[in-house]
């Protein structure tokens, strides 16, 4: 069965009401990311960050997955589809995918301040201060703040080197190393690239640019995809 992998960016949530980072109303617009997405912040006023990623939480719990995260599901109908997301809401779990690798994180989890390995599921939208984890420490968000090292990046980039498609939708790529995903993908292999502000990415071989939104792009695309014999 043919490997399809998909890079998916804060645009594939768009339409399930989840702010993006970079577009006009992004949330890296209306904050300073070195404010509230860092170790040092967390450090310096480990509340307001909290408070942050509390207020993002809720947008995730009470979001619903949307056409563009349901059309990567259909796919698995004929392709082995491994999604490697740049995203920390569990969207893409929720409508049914079935491989996701998470480069940032995961928004629903915690883990230990004193434990990286201890990782816990969120079952509610709050993290506080003094919720502790089982060792006694503070329990902080379970992302990858800036300045933080991607460790999933080294099986996402065993799975883009085998892949005998590539599907990227809904990021800006200009975050790395998520974005070099795209060049360890073989020149040979058909990619797509499915967003509304999408442009040929440079020196990238075999790109089909979609501009159109996750939703209708994705849902398109995939018709196409299994259409193939
Ligand atoms: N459908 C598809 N794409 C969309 C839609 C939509 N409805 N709406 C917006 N987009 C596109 C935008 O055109 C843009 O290219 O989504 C992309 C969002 O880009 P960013 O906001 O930069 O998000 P992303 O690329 O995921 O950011 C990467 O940066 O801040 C860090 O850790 C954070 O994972 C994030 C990383």
């Amino acid at each position: 069965m043919k490997r399809i992998v998909v890079l998916s960016g804060a645009g594939i949530s768009a339409e399930s009401g989840i702010p993006t980072f970079r577009d006009g109303d992004g949330l890296w617009n209306q904050y300073r990311f070195e404010e509230l997405a860092t170790p040092q912040a967390f450090a310096r006023d480990p509340g307001l960050v909290l408070d942050f990623y509390n207020w993002r939480r809720k947008i995730v719990v009470d979001a619903q997955p949307n056409e563009g995260h349901k059309a990567l599901v259909k796919l698995e109908r004929k392709y082995e589809v491994q999604i490697i997301t740049q995203n920390v809401d569990d969207l893409h779990e929720r409508a049914g995918s079935k491989n996701v690798v998470h480069l940032h994180g995961e928004i629903r989890k915690a883990r230990s301040t004193a434990d990286p390995n201890l990782i816990v599921d969120l079952d509610s939208w709050e993290l506080n201060l003094g919720d502790m984890c089982e060792k006694g420490s503070q329990l902080r968000p379970h992302i990858v703040w800036f300045g933080e090292a991607v460790t999933m990046i080294v099986p996402a980039l065993k799975m883009a080197e085998t892949a005998d498609l590539l599907i990227v939708v809904g990021t800006s790529l200009v975050v790395y190393p998520a974005a070099s995903l795209v060049v360890y993908v073989r020149p040979d292999k058909p990619k797509y690239y499915v967003d509304p502000k999408a442009y040929p990415v440079g020196g990238i071989q075999n790109l089909q640019v979609i501009q159109k939104n996750a939703g209708e792009g994705l849902s398109e695309l995939v018709e196409e995809l299994l259409s193939k014999d």
